[in-house]
């Protein structure tokens, strides 16, 4: 079929062929499919959707072109993948905490864009940090220190990195078909035994509702067992930032203290759900995790990774801060995770396009949670800024005002694991 006839047959509905799906990919890969012939196909499966064949057959279409990665290790090769969320430090801790476990984790993740931060952005905050591994440094990684967290060479998954300039362009990111291909194509490269993903649902994520996040999570779970790549998925709580910190530094700093051990908070919780639900999969080992994380055995993991990787780990900088106080007596019933991301970028710590510059240290330090009792005048956040200047008034309110305090306490505290997903 030619590609205009394939296009045509997705823009009326027509389920297509697996192999018409693949051969379009492969054909838009080597040049011979435009980019405009490409975009209109991208918005035919937007507004009409796929069936979990072709999802699946789009998915194994984008593989094409790219290198296999293949490790030589001692325990099963897993990583994890998370939708992108608010203050979302969860890989800085499971990678090293997997590997600590006997694990083998070649984590390829990606770049900060608009509301949700990038794990890579988070670790360039660490001096002299490389996130851009080649190949053969991804290999010496897994042989030094069982882990990596490094981006996708030019030759992993081509097919997504062109696809997903034009989706970024033509207002066809949010689509499930499209999601899930994009995802498990740079997933399946990885040699994997095992994929744990975090689906975010809230005010700072993709999916804004529970039925949206399910729908997705399911779609990624099913293709991935379509494809031959066992992965569960669980659905978490992202209508409140995770966390205390938000931006590069701060966050970098708050995934130490939960490695260090010893503390109790919900980046720890998530970490150890996340981890707890790989080994109910795959039954890897027996060690406890929260064991591997009080021995600072996840930590010294961590080092290795960061030294292994150029990081010198001891001069983190975090700008100045300005704090902000509770206008009013009562409880915090939530703190929006979107409101609070949309400060990020205005202060210069996240990208509005690709080729922004972020600073690393700038942020938000929440210093009241979901839950807690808070007095009019009491510290409740700080914002960390550079200058302080006419236009952080309006960014020290944005933050005051995502906080909701109300006169009464919570009767419970929200979720931050709605449940797991798992193939059908
Ligand atoms: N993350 C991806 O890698 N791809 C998408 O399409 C959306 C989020």
């Amino acid at each position: 079929m030619r590609a205009v006839d394939i296009i045509a047959a997705k823009r009326d509905g027509t389920e297509l062929a697996s192999d018409d799906i693949e051969a379009l990919i492969e054909q838009f890969v080597d040049g011979t499919v435009t980019d405009y012939q490409m975009s209109a196909f991208a918005m035919a499966v937007l507004l009409n959707g796929m069936s979990s064949i072709e999802t699946a057959a789009l998915t194994r279409g984008m593989l094409y072109g790219s290198v296999r990665l293949q490790f030589d290790a001692h325990g099963p090769v897993i990583d994890k993948h998370s939708t992108g969320g608010v203050g979302d430090k969860v890989s800085l801790v499971l990678a090293p905490l997997l590997a600590s476990a006997g694990a083998a984790v070649p984590m390829i993740s990606g770049r900060g864009l608009g509301l949700t931060g990038g794990t890579l952005d988070k670790l360039e905050s660490i001096t002299g940090f490389n996130a851009s591994l080649s190949v053969e440094q991804m290999h010496n990684c897994i042989a030094s220190c069982g882990c990596f967290i490094s981006g996708a060479t030019p030759n992993i998954a081509p097919a997504d990195h062109q696809l997903y300039l034009l989706r970024d362009a033509t207002a066809t990111v949010p689509s499930v078909p499209l999601i899930t291909a994009s995802i498990l194509s740079k997933k399946l490269v990885e040699g994997l035994d095992h994929l744990v993903l975090d689906v975010k649902c809230g005010t700072g994520a993709h999916c804004k509702t529970l039925s949206e996040a399910r729908l997705l999570a399911q779609s990624l779970v099913d293709t991935a067992a379509e494809l031959g790549l066992p992965c569960n998925a669980v659905i978490s709580n992202m209508d409140h930032p995770l966390g205390t910190t938000i931006g590069n530094s701060l966050e970098v700093l708050e995934a130490l203290d939960v490695l260090k051990g010893k503390t109790s908070c919900n980046v720890r919780e998530l970490v150890l759900q996340l981890a707890q639900s790989v080994n109910e999969a795959i039954q890897f080992t027996t060690t406890s995790f929260p064991q591997l994380l009080d021995e600072g055995r996840a930590l010294d993991c961590f080092k290795k990774l960061v030294k292994q990787q150029d990081g010198v780990l001891e001069d983190i900088q975090v700008a100045e801060a300005t704090t902000i106080h509770a206008t009013t007596n009562g409880y915090v019933s939530g703190i929006d995770a979107n409101r609070i991301a949309r400060v990020i970028p205005a202060i210069g710590g996240a990208r509005a396009t690709a080729e922004d510059k972020i600073d690393h240290q700038v942020g938000i330090r929440l210093l009241a949670n979901v839950g807690d009792s808070v007095e009019n005048g009491q510290p409740i956040a700080r914002l960390h800024i550079h200058e302080a200047d006419e236009a952080s008034v309006k960014l020290i309110n944005m933050v005051r005002t995502a906080f909701t305090i109300e006169p009464s306490p919570l009767d419970q505290q929200p979720p931050l694991v709605f449940e797991t997903v798992r193939p059908t």
